[in-house]
């Protein structure tokens, strides 16, 4: 390992007990931000976690010109952008860029990124989104680096996506909410973090029905105004939480995300070990620390969440049985599974499915023993923690950057329900 890495040391093997309150969803805080561009008065979203994602886009709209403050975890867009190019470095999260596209075209009307091409859970094309813009009157250019997106005047339009595209849906959301005219958008992604960018855009004045469905109808208007807007909990980080006691037992009550945002992970979990109660915006595990094997498709919402899916791989190693769980949505994301592997799993993936022998199964003696992975995406980072919180002994999990993207204090969250882990440098 590199000097001056920092990885976290997890002494696993404990049970976790406690309370832990969730702040604003990474993905709903992310194009929230974005659409403060839309208007030139204040919008100022709150409860933003401490994240480096969020940190990213904060950089990137003030490269673009705009006025952007963080206090505390208020972040306050005060203007628009004044230009539209976003490259070179900032670009190389090409997922932020992303999320200005519509904004940009809707304000500017015209916007150039660079493309950086796959990342590393998948080619994560562009195509839904320029598709839907195309039919709202932009031209669409490709570059040798990336593509120019402009538009003189952008018209309402019946836009049918091929695929619920969380990204392309908010895009198209943002961008037609300043369009001439209506536009209804048909296959949209249903997450509840459209719903909150729908609510944000509606107190800015936008006129938009239907969020939380796959049809919307969008009536443009000429202008939008500031607002406060609170976003959603984060039900990624509360799905972890559901998992790690899951896989670790003991008793862990969650504020601010409701078990109805959770249905399917909640399904995966619950057993007669493990019982999830709560309604309304928070959620109690009482776990015995004895996961179920499972049986997973990930898929849009309101299916199992792809960004739960290390996460829940990461229970079925624990369990008593063979689990099957497969990958839907992006095509690249098992990177998890070979560190698993270094800890003893018996898992193969085979294609877009993971197969996993849990360790109390009676048929076949398996024994996970601590070890170091490494992360190389957020969310496998977060199985890979929640693998080594269930095993007695002393793992390593490099690769924190990537777990730094979404999780806020990892190390923090969990001590504070009893885990023992520490964020350390290489020395
Ligand atoms: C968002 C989430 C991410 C989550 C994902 C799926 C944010 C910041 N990120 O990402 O955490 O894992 O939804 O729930 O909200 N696709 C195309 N063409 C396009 C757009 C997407 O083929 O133009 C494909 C992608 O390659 C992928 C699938 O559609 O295979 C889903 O992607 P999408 O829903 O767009 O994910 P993101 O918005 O990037």
């Amino acid at each position: 390992m590199k000097n001056n890495e920092t990885y976290l040391e997890i002494i696993g093997g404990r049970s976790l007990h406690g309370r832990v309150c969730m702040h604003g969803a990474k993905n709903a805080v992310l194009p929230l931000i974005a659409a403060g561009i839309l208007t030139k008065e204040t919008v100022t979203i709150k409860d933003c976690p401490y994240i480096s994602d969020v940190d990213v886009m904060i950089a990137l709209i003030k490269s673009l010109g705009a006025d952007v403050t963080r206090d505390g975890r208020n972040v306050s867009v005060r203007s628009r952008a004044t230009h539209a190019s976003v490259k070179d470095a900032l670009c190389k999260d090409m997922r932020s860029s992303m999320f200005m596209l519509g904004a940009l075209v809707a304000t500017l009307k015209e916007v150039e990124l660079d493309y950086p091409g796959g990342c590393r859970i998948g080619a994560r094309p562009l195509d839904i989104h320029l598709d839907g813009l195309r039919r709202m009157g932009a031209t669409i250019e490709y570059t040798d680096t990336g593509v120019k997106c402009a538009a003189k005047e952008l018209h309402g339009a019946n836009i049918v996506m091929k695929y619920p595209s969380v990204g392309a849906t908010e895009n198209l959301l943002m961008c037609a909410t300043l369009a001439k005219g209506e536009t209804t958008l048909v296959n949209c992604a249903r997450e509840p973090e459209i719903v909150s960018l729908a609510s944000c855009l509606r107190a800015m004045g936008a006129r938009i029905t239907g969020d939380g469905t796959s049809v919307m109808h969008i009536s443009g208007v000429d202008e939008l105004g500031g607002c406060e807007f609170t976003p959603i909990g984060d039900r990624i980080v509360a799905a972890t939480l559901v998992c790690a006691a899951n896989i670790c037992g003991g008793e862990v009550e969650i504020d601010g995300v409701g078990r109805n945002m959770l249905g399917a992970v909640c399904d995966a979990v619950e057993s007669k070990y493990c019982k999830i109660s709560g309604d309304g915006n928070s959620m109690r595990i009482s776990s015995f620390g004895k996961p179920k094997a499972v049986n997973v498709t990930t898929a849009p919402y309101p299916l199992f969440p792809t960004d739960v899916q290390p996460q829940i791989f990461a229970c079925s190693l624990f369990s008593d049985g063979v689990s099957t769980i497969k990958e839907t949505v992006f095509e690249n994301r098992f990177a998890h599974a070979k560190e698993f592997i270094k800890l003893g799993a018996d898992c193969k993936v085979e294609s877009n499915v993971a197969y996993v022998q849990g360790a109390r199964s009676k048929t076949k003696a398996i024994k996970l023993s601590a070890c170091d992975m490494t992360a190389s995406d957020l969310r496998g980072g977060a199985g890979l923690i929640l693998a080594a919180l269930g095993i007695n002994g002393k793992s390593r999990v490099y690769g924190t950057e990537f777990i730094d993207r979404g999780y806020e204090s990892v190390e923090d969250m969990f001590c504070s329900l009893g885990g023992n882990v520490i964020r350390k440098t290489v020395r």
